[in-house]
Parts: C-alpha cells; sequence; structure tokens
C-alpha cells in the first residue's frame, strides 16, 4: 500500500493550477447516459474516481475516448443497463447512474451503496423521487431494480438537502413526461455546472443554484461541449495548507465567488487574500488564528472543508469549535491528528480544539478523503517527519497532489 512522507516545517510559496471539480465530473460523465450522440468534456480532473466511472460507463457500452483533460463520451448503443456492486462501494457516486438509465432506457440496476467510512449515507431519496416520476423500484438482493415506460414529471420535496439526489433527480426529469419541481434542492455551484451541461444538450432547466428547480421534460437530448468547473474544494485545500504553514501562494483557474464562506473564515484565521480574475492569492505571515466552523449546505461551510480546517486549528492561537451537522461520523482524523499531539475533544457531533504550539510527525492512516488532505496538512506543519498511510483515499480525490505540493516547496515523498 502506498504511503506519503512528508518532512514538515516548509512554508508554501508559489502558484498552483487549480483542476477540474471532481464533484462535477463524475455527474456530468453521467450525463452522457442521457443522449445516443457525443458529449465533449474539457477540464475533466485525473482522479481515481474519474477513472472508476469511466470504466463503469464503458463497462454499460459507452465509447470514451481521452486525450489529456479532454474526454469524449458516446452512448450510443448501451447494452449493460446496470452498476455492479464491486463498482458502487468503491465510489458511492456510481449511484449517479440510475436516474439517467432509467430516463433513457426505462430501466436500471444499481447496487445499493451500503455504509462508508463517514456515516451511513443511504439513498432513499434518490429511490423515492424515482418512485414520485413513477418509476416502479424493487430492492432485491442489495440491488435498486427501477423500471417504467416512461418518467412523469413530478413535485418533489426533498426531505433534506442532498447533493447527489439532486443531481439524479434532475437528470432523470430532463427526459420525463411533464414538468417536474424539486424543492429543498441542493444549491451546490457543481449542481449548476451539471445544469448549464444538460442545458448544452438541450434540456430545459430553471432555478439550478437555487432550492427549487424546474424542469420540463423533453423527448431527447442531443450532443454538446462543457468545461468542467475548477474544484473549490482542493482551491480550499491549498488555501488553507498555505495558511497552515506560513504561505504566499497563487491559485490559477480558481473560482472565487463559490468560495465565500472559506475566504471569510480564511481572513478570521487572519490571513490576507485578494482576488485578479480567475487568481486567488494568499499570504499569510503569522501564526493563525483559531476559527469556528459550522458544516451545512452550500452556501455556509461544506463538510468537505471540516477536516483541513481542522488541522489549522490544531496549531492555531486559541481554541476553536468544529460543529459537523451533514454526516454523523466524520471526525475520524481527530484520533490520527492526536498521535501529533494535537488537543482535541469530541462530544457528539461537535470538536473543540485547543491550538498547541507545534505538532511532532508521527505515522498516520488517511480514513477517507477529506481526512486524507486533513492529515496532509497536519504533516506539512508537523515537526519532522509524517508518514501517512492509505493515501489510495488521497487519490480518488486530488489530482497529483504530491507534484503541486513539491511545486510549492514542500518536502513529500511517494512511498511505493
Ligand atoms: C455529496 C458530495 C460529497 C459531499 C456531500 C455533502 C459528490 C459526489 N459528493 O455527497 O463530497 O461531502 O455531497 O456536501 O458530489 N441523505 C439521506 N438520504 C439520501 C441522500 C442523502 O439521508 O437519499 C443524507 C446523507 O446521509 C447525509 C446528507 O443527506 O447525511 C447529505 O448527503 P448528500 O448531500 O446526499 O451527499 P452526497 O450527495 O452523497
Amino acid at each position: 500500500m502506498q504511503k506519503l512522507a512528508i518532512q514538515g516545517g516548509n512554508c508554501l510559496n508559489g502558484e498552483v493550477r487549480i483542476s477540474g471539480a471532481k464533484n462535477a465530473a463524475l455527474p456530468i460523465l453521467c450525463a452522457s447516459l442521457l443522449s445516443g450522440d457525443s458529449l465533449q468534456l474539457a477540464n475533466v480532473p485525473d482522479l481515481n474516481d474519474v477513472a472508476t466511472m469511466r470504466k463503469l460507463l464503458q463497462q454499460m457500452g459507452v465509447a470514451i475516448a481521452v486525450n489529456g483533460d479532454q474526454v469524449a463520451l458516446s452512448a450510443a448503443h448501451i447494452d449493460k443497463l446496470e452498476a455492479p456492486y464491486d463498482m458502487v462501494k468503491t465510489m458511492r457516486a456510481a449511484i449517479l447512474v440510475l436516474g439517467p438509465l432509467v430516463a433513457r432506457f426505462g430501466e436500471a440496476r444499481v447496487s445499493l451503496p451500503g455504509g462508508c467510512a463517514i456515516g451511513s449515507r443511504p439513498v432513499n431519496l434518490h429511490i423515492k423521487g424515482l418512485q414520485a416520476m413513477g418509476a416502479e423500484i424493487h430492492i432485491e438482493h442489495g440491488y435498486i431494480h427501477a423500471q417504467t415506460k416512461r418518467l412523469k414529471g413530478a413535485h418533489i420535496c426533498f426531505d433534506l438537502v442532498s447533493v447527489t439526489g439532486t443531481e439524479n433527480l434532475m437528470m432523470a426529469a430532463t427526459l420525463a413526461d411533464g414538468v417536474t419541481v424539486l424543492e429543498n434542492a441542493a444549491r451546490e455551484p457543481e449542481v449548476v455546472d451539471l445544469a448549464h451541461c444538460l442545458i448544452a444538450m438541450g434540456a430545459k432547466i430553471e432555478g439550478a443554484g437555487s432550492d427549487t428547480i424546474t424542469i420540463t421534460g423533453v423527448e431527447k437530448l442531443h450532443g454538446a461541449s462543457h468545461r468542467v468547473m475548477p474544484d473549490r474544494i482542493e482551491s480550499g485545500t491549498f488555501l488553507v495548507a498555505a495558511a497552515a504553514t506560513g504561505g504566499n501562494i497563487t491559485l490559477t483557474d480558481a473560482r472565487a465567488d463559490i468560495l465565500d464562506n472559506v475566504l471569510e473564515k480564511l481572513h478570521e484565521a487572519s490571513t490576507t487574500t485578494w482576488v485578479e480574475g480567475g487568481t486567488i492569492n494568499l499570504q499569510m505571515s503569522k501564526r493563525p488564528k483559531a476559527v469556528n466552523v459550522r458544516t451545512s449546505p452550500y452556501p455556509a461551510f461544506p463538510t468537505d472543508m471540516q477536516a483541513q480546517f481542522m488541522a489549522l486549528n490544531t496549531i492555531a492561537e486559541g481554541s476553536a469549535m468544529v460543529v459537523e451537522t451533514i454526516f454523523e461520523n466524520r471526525f475520524m482524523h481527530v484520533q490520527e491528528l492526536r498521535r501529533l499531539g494535537a488537543q482535541i475533544d469530541v462530544e457528539g457531533n461537535t470538536a473543540v480544539i485547543k491550538g498547541c504550539a507545534q505538532l511532532d510527525g508521527a505515522t498516520i492512516m488517511a480514513t477517507d478523503l477529506r481526512a486524507s488532505a486533513c492529515l496532509v496538512i497536519a504533516g506539512l506543519v508537523a515537526q519532522g517527519e509524517t508518514v501517512i498511510d492509505r493515501i489510495y483515499h488521497l487519490d480518488r480525490g486530488y489530482e497529483h497532489i504530491e507534484a503541486k505540493l513539491s511545486a510549492l516547496g514542500a518536502n513529500i515523498r511517494r512511498l511505493k
């Protein structure tokens, strides 16, 4: 199993290009299933989750050509309407094939995702929504089996905000008969990016980015070109890493308008940031101040940035409270941070972090994607060597992370 070895203590300085967003690329790749014509994508990140999604789509019969960050997909001949357990268990986002398959082919067989490290993460809202649109759904042998002649438009109000739930039903509704209204929909920028791609394919969608999305179904979608938006979580991760190490970095090909809450928290931590077009600059010359965070659906503070801010707080001046309201088990990085000397108390969904002057390098283990990013940040500031085990989690969601960090001055290498 691969590991990362980091010699802590170097400031991050310089420029780094932000990759395309994982959480936008995954649903957009699935959108290719909605049409027999070709979908041309640019700025698709080179990540393990993206490779897994490509493999899944290829197994179904989608023809895929990759050229650097460009991916062309054609779902003209689909012969298998199934997402098997092996795929869904490695990447929950595989559930995103369900809506498009049922909408275009009237049938799908998708494995139930099961639990994952950060909580039980059910898909009941995806299923309930498709049922409201007229799909007959049976759960058999761990698989969701959905069937219908043609989906019908419906009025669906989500019990709670679900990102992939919103995306699945929005894709399904594009080919349904009539109008679908999604209420209490996710407002995440990745939902908006997917909507832009679907609209380019001929879908009629209004309100993406608000909590009410209206989709008027059409008979057919056609081919289109789309550029995947920049990854706001990768952006946030590099900014926090620079803030924690006391650096001076510039993100290029980034978007500040979708990072408001994160930039505000970085400002509270006493960084200086400024934005010029697609670049975000951050300068930090002192010890960070502790900052409280509370995760919530967009536009509030993202759960995918919680762990990174926890790392920042471990070496900050003062104490901070981090409240996780989205996932029930997303504090697994706490145990590992404690191994580096961090002082953290956890009570339910709240962690209280008392900033200490320094962390000490140790061997630690990554438990999920964003927890891995948190441990990398902690390793960058810790004294001496930190070895992070199970970094395959990191490769699921961060493109060429050690190359990007090395270019910024980090002393980091992969142990094979
Ligand atoms: C997406 C993101 C993930 C991010 C999360 C929250 C992708 C590929 N992943 O995950 O990086 O951390 O949003 O911003 O975009 N829930 C139910 N029933 C459902 C669906 C969800 O109870 O049918 C619950 C979940 O258990 C969780 C909450 O709703 O507690 C939010 O989950 P959701 O927004 O669906 O997360 P994902 O879409 O899986």
